[in-house]
């Protein structure tokens, strides 16, 4: 029988570890039991597109120089979770459209109002915090002056975000008004995001992970929401401390409830609001 008709081998428990490990090394992601089949469902897919049916060849081909890494690259779009739409986490995105209007109230504005969503996926979660950036400045009668940085680790999803084109089961939960506003029907039902709102937005390709290689900026807003559960505890923490380093003072840090956990910094403190889990960065006294 020929390799793509066969039924995937099972992975061995030596390979189960080999291919979890690489994953957790590479890319933070730490895989339980629960998820094997999902591992072996994936990589035997690939294997199959390449004609390639013994898993530590396969696994010798992935960590085997450049050409490795790009089908390192291929396979790591098959392993993330990439699930995401827009205004997911309503109390979230109001908590910065909030902290945005106390700082106009407050012509607290001296620069550009920066966000970076991290682990941003295919891009509705950053569109969605430039929407609302751009409805807040608007009612203020200012200028739009905020920049987004949006990253994340798989190119597959980094070029939905790009492309901006949505499908229409994704946009008709968007609220009318918004909807209307910036979103425009093309064809075969699906929709294209206004350029007001695309424009403000910067994807790049990046691993978390090498966080401490990243520019130095200084950020308002760091967005990091349904990417740091996939991560051991330990590792969280270390991220959440390099994030600290890239927020202004009295600049805020969001996460996902409950995904971070028993975490301190000195130069963090927790703001307590119900169904948001936010940190602000402390001011020099
Ligand atoms: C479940 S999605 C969350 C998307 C969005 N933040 C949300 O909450 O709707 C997790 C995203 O994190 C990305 N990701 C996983 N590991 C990463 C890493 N080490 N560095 C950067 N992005 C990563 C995945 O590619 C995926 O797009």
């Amino acid at each position: 029988m020929i390799w793509s008709l066969q039924a995937a081998p099972d992975l061995s428990d030596r390979q189960f570890d080999l291919w979890s490990k690489l994953l957790e090394e590479r890319a933070g992601i730490c895989l339980g039991d629960a998820q094997r089949i999902f591992l072996q469902t994936q990589i035997s897919m690939r294997m199959r597109e390449l004609g390639q049916s013994d898993y530590t060849q396969y696994y010798n081909r992935v960590i085997d120089g450049v050409s490795g890494m790009m089908e390192w690259s291929v396979l790591i779009d098959r392993l993330v979770v990439k699930e995401t739409s827009f205004f997911r986490h309503l109390p979230s995105v109001n908590y910065v459209q909030e902290y945005l209007q106390h700082k106009i109230n407050n012509s607290e504005l001296d620069s550009s109002f920066e966000i970076w969503s991290v682990g941003c996926s295919s891009g509705e979660e950053p569109y969605t915090l430039s929407m609302v950036m751009n409805e807040t400045f608007e009612l203020a009668r200012l200028e739009p002056y905020f920049g987004i940085i949006a990253s994340d680790i798989s190119r597959a999803a980094l070029a939905i975000a790009r492309a901006g084109i949505y499908p229409k089961r994704k946009v008709e939960m968007v609220d009318a008004p918004i909807r209307q506003r910036y979103f425009k029907a093309i064809e075969k039902g699906r929709y294209q995001i206004s350029p007001e709102v695309v424009d403000r937005v910067c994807f790049n390709q990046a691993n978390v992970l090498n966080i401490n290689e990243f520019p130095s900026i200084e950020l308002d807003v760091i967005f990091c929401q349904n990417l740091l559960i996939y991560f051991r505890r330990e590792l969280r923490h270390e991220i959440m401390d390099a994030f600290v380093e890239r927020l202004k003072p009295g600049g805020i840090l969001i996460c996902g409830l409950g995904e971070v956990v028993d975490w301190t910094n000195k130069e963090i403190s927790r703001i307590a609001v119900g169904g948001v889990q936010v940190y602000v960065r402390k001011t020099a006294q």
